[in-house]
């Protein structure tokens, strides 16, 4: 009989010792002090803590936006604090998908046209091009807004400009999708949207990185780090979503939130 060899299985994202610190105040300010921690493959991480916690500083450190003042970041292995400016917003641009509280998109250019602008960039040639737009109309499809593609920015839905930003997050495969307070802008109906649209991303494999204020969307995540004052003070896991115990997570969820003073 054949022995199965189990193997570790590989870290989407893994940091260590991460620090930044701003140097533009006196004194200066430790905003992210000495993190570590490693994301799974396929793993849904949520972030949370107070304002002024740290949260998108480490999400901006970890995603390669910004450039950590101490400790190393590894995405797939690579180490981005090796990498020089160049290859660092190529990876930015094929290897990290970016969501926001905002879509930042292009008033000038419709739905579609916004999602395949930054694949049309990573593009060489034609048929990458090309390859680059059919992928952006299955997403469109499979995120329920194919038939807004030709409207202006302005003429869709909070909800729908959110999941328009999640295709464009999608459209080079990246390895891992940060998201920063994605429904932070959106009522109650259309973060339900929204996060129905990231469980399905995470339901295919994705590996999510997601920064809320918001128990009942953390409660969709496999595990949830709370950050104090620039440091990950705790952490709970959920394992794998599914819908019909989610009232429990997220009374477990609150719970354990109330307990660390949020
Ligand atoms: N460029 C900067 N220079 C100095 N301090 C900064 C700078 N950017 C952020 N900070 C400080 O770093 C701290 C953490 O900011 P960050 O935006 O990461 O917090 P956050 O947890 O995302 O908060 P929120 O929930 O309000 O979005 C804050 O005290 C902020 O004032
Ligand atoms: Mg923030």
């Amino acid at each position: 009989m054949t022995q199965a060899v189990t193997q570790a299985p590989t870290a989407a994202l893994e940091c260590r010792d991460l620090a930044k610190t701003y140097y533009s105040t006196d004194p200066p300010t430790e905003v992210v002090g000495g993190i570590d921690l490693d994301v799974r493959q396929g793993e849904f991480l949520a972030v949370m803590g107070a304002s002024g916690s740290g949260k998108s500083t480490l999400l901006y450190n970890l995603s390669g936006m910004d450039r950590p003042t101490g400790g190393r970041v590894l995405l797939e292995g690579r180490d981005l604090t090796s990498l020089d400016d160049r290859e660092m917003s190529r990876v930015r641009l094929t290897r990290v998908g970016l969501v926001f509280q905002q879509a930042y998109f292009l008033r000038t250019l419709n739905v579609r046209d916004n999602i395949l602008l930054p694949a049309l960039k990573a593009a060489s040639g034609k048929r990458q091009a090309a390859e680059a737009a059919a992928r952006v109309d299955a997403l469109m499809e499979r995120f329920g807004i194919a038939h807004v593609g030709r409207h202006g920015i302005t003429q869709v839905s909070g909800g729908q400009l959110q999941r328009a930003s999640i295709c464009r997050a999608l459209v080079c495969e990246p390895s891992v999708l940060f998201a920063d307070e994605p429904t932070g802008a959106l009522n109650s109906s259309m973060t339900k949207e929204v996060m129905d649209a990231l469980t399905d991303v995470h339901s295919g494999g994705a590996t999510i990185v997601m920064v809320t204020h918001d128990p009942a969307c953390a409660a969709r995540a496999d595990r949830v780090v709370f950050l104090r004052d620039g440091r990950i003070v705790d952490s709970r896991e959920f394992g794998t979503w599914s819908g019909e115990e989610a009232g429990r997570r997220e009374d477990d969820l609150i719970t354990w939130l109330r307990k660390l003073g949020f």
